[in-house]
């Protein structure tokens, strides 16, 4: 395999007629992106409606030392981001388009959504919200699965001025609670049960533990909106009488406070199907969403409305030269960025045709993906290197069985794609000419911001590029010094584009602390990068104690509180160790206390509870026993040798600082069998 040639051109056919033609194109553009960003903006900026036109196209300071960190586009203008997606596109004549294909986790489950029904229902349940006493500036939390009312629902608080803040339906009532605790949710929406692949998650009965943690805390959620989506699950299931039978009594079972939670569907039946929308500001918020910090407590990233528009929409249009008519899908949870910019806002912006899926790859077979893709034609699929991966164990039949020829763009998202994973995707999935999209962003950059354009950039397995148009990436070394031509350092930005977050939602100490204050005058992602000779960029991954699990984002510090909150552990310290399908996954050094027995069941009980407190996926894959961690002379606990004894790789380097260089041998020795 490596004696294949490392660089990809594009395909002719993916070449002919795509918006970016050549590199000299995308040169041209990205230097007179950076050069007059108003004159650029402004062409994207003019395609969408303004109630009133800005005053200020932009402004920005990035440097500490000259005043508040500050990031502001479009100061003056108003306008309304759920107008622009469904109210403008009806009026451009796309009413009867369809806005999405919902395919559900069972393959006979499957619906369609055109503009105008969705401008529709979501007016009514703008409506609902409004009479539950939802104004402009209130939280919304979302804690749904991958079904139309979510994005319903993220529009209906969008067309009154409302902030959405979703949790991805996998986190634990904990994670919820704690959440909507921090953004003072007013309102919660969420459905009785869903099925992911076999299992059945309950989530009313983890809305209300987390609805009770929040009041626990301090903060009262007055409402929660539940939309039945089990029994319409069973109607189209080809369930036996038997089953059906089953479902119907654990219907009965949704767990109800008369006071607080009402039906979505009985909401609805009465709601006008008109809302007028409130003008907002171009910097008022649109959503908020948490990503995990390496303090451990999560960052609720705030978005706003204007920038966000122009950028989402812009990045989804090129990165993906999605052309009207295409059929795009993205595979993202809306509980992630992702699944907020490129499964709702940046398709809706261009008026596309997407599939939204509620399923796994695993379910009925290990052909999902491609039988989905089959099914509705996909032009443009977009997922992550952990799917990829899984789905390369189960070799190239369950592919083969398909049809895939509509596919044109490939995309990649989350995490390094390793170049095995990488080829297969481009030579089995892509037929050879497709051209790959291994698009590096983050929750807080919005949209993509290295990223390879389809038919225009060559091609490197593992490579994301070069930057998207307005975004000046610098690479920096240890000192701050900028690093030019080929080499490693930090991956900075110098300047804000009109897709990046704001702030952190009620901590905007925090937001500069974080993001601005390792380097004066620059954004930094918290990731390395590598530039070649070729000028590429090659992201390294986390420079902080962050890890990357199935393309979640999670601190070790996180995991190690959870651990250290078990009354039988005296010290837990967790490292991230490589993963053939996960990229990386947690390997916990536990020190328990002296009368805690270290057998199965206290390994089982540690496990369960990360995954009873964050989530399924945060799940440890080793629990080693350390007596004793290595630690320098001041009590630190030395991470660097730890993720050595991950790996078992005993070339530890200097151990001078090490108080015990004993302890650091018997943990070689003692680590788990299975590891
Ligand atoms: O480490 C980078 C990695 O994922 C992090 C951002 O995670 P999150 O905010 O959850 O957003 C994920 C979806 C945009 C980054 O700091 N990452 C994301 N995309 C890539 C990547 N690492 C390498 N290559 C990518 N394409």
């Amino acid at each position: 395999m490596s004696s294949r040639v490392e660089v990809y051109p594009p395909s002719e056919s993916c070449r002919t007629g795509s918006y970016i033609p050549s590199m000299e194109a995308y040169r041209e553009m990205h230097r007179e992106s950076l050069a007059d960003p108003e004159k650029f903006w402004r062409d994207v900026y003019k395609q969408f409606h303004w109630e009133q036109p800005y005053t200020t196209f932009h402004s920005y300071n990035f440097d500490r030392s000259k005043g508040p960190i500050s990031i502001k586009w479009l100061e003056g203008g108003t306008t309304n981001i759920c107008y622009n997606l469904l109210d403008r596109n009806i009026k451009l004549g796309h009413g009867d388009r369809i806005a999405y294909y919902w395919e559900g986790n069972d393959p006979d489950d499957y619906s369609r959504l055109t503009y105008r029904k969705m401008l529709e229902e979501v007016c009514r349940f703008a409506n609902v919200l409004k009479s539950k006493g939802v104004t402009k500036g209130d939280r919304v939390g979302i804690y749904m699965p991958m079904i139309l009312e979510a994005v319903i629902a993220m529009l209906a608080c969008a067309r009154i001025g409302a902030v959405h803040s979703i949790v991805f339906a996998g986190f634990s009532s904990d994670s919820l609670g704690d959440r909507m605790f921090d953004c003072k949710c007013k309102v919660l929406l969420t459905v009785d049960y869903a099925y992911r692949g076999e299992k059945l998650l309950k989530l009313k009965s983890i809305t209300d533990q987390a609805i009770k943690r929040s009041s626990d805390l301090g903060h009262q959620i007055e409402s929660c909106i539940v939309v039945r989506h089990l029994p319409r699950l069973s109607a189209s299931m080809n369930c036996t009488n038997g089953e059906a039978a089953h479902l119907q009594e654990v219907e009965k079972e949704v767990p109800w406070d008369e006071d607080r939670d009402c039906w979505w569907h009985s909401e609805m039946e009465d709601a006008e199907t008109s809302c007028y929308p409130v003008w907002v500001s171009a910097e008022d918020p649109l959503f908020m969403l948490y990503t995990s910090g390496s303090t451990g407590k999560p960052k609720g990233v705030l978005h706003t409305t204007g920038g966000y528009l122009m950028y989402a929409a812009t990045t989804f249009k090129y990165v993906f030269d999605y052309k009207p008519g295409d059929v795009y899908w993205c595979t993202a949870d809306i509980g992630w960025i992702t699944g907020h910019t490129y499964v709702v806002y940046g398709p809706l912006a261009n008026a596309a045709t997407s599939v939204i899926f509620e399923g796994t790859p695993f379910h009925p077979g290990n052909d999902r993906f491609w039988a989905v893709v089959d099914k509705y034609k996909v032009n443009q699929f977009y997922t992550a290197p952990t799917a990829i991966r899984a789905l390369m164990k189960f070799g190239e039949e369950p592919v083969k069985k398909h049809c895939l020829r509509s596919l044109k763009v490939l995309g990649s998202v989350g995490e390094p794609i390793n170049k095995e994973a990488w080829l297969w995707y481009y030579d089995l999935v892509g037929g050879k000419r497709c051209s790959i999209v291994d698009t590096f962003w983050q929750t807080e950059t919005g949209g993509h911001v290295l990223t390879p354009l389809p038919g225009c950039t060559p091609m490197k397995p593992g490579s994301a590029t070069f930057p998207f148009f307005g975004v000046e990436p610098v690479l920096l070394d240890e000192e701050g010094h900028v690093i030019e031509g080929p080499g490693e350092g930090y991956l900075v930005f110098k300047r804000p584009w009109p897709g990046m977050m704001r702030t952190l939602f009620g901590n905007h100490e925090r937001f500069e602390e974080v993001y601005f204050s390792r380097f004066e005058g620059y954004y930094a992602t918290g990731d390395g990068a590598r530039r070649d000779e070729d000028g590429y960029l090659w992201v390294t991954g986390r420079v902080d104690d962050m890890l990357n699990v199935s393309g979640h984002l999670m601190s070790t510090a996180e995991v190690e509180s959870v651990l250290a909150e078990h009354p039988g552990v005296a010290e837990a310290a967790v490292v991230s160790r490589p993963h053939k399908v996960k990229g990386q996954c947690l390997y916990c050094f536990i020190t328990p206390q002296t009368s805690q027995a270290f057998d199965a069941t206290f390994i089982s009980q540690l496990k369960t509870r990360v995954r009873e407190k964050i989530g399924p996926f945060a799940s440890p894959d080793v629990i080693h026993h350390a007596p004793a961690l290595p630690k320098t002379r001041s009590g630190k606990i030395m991470r660097r040798i730890l993720r050595k004894i991950a790996v078992n790789d005993k070339n530890i380097g200097d151990t001078s600082t090490l108080a015990d260089e004993s302890v650091v041998a018997s943990l070689f020795k003692s680590r788990p069998a299975d590891s």
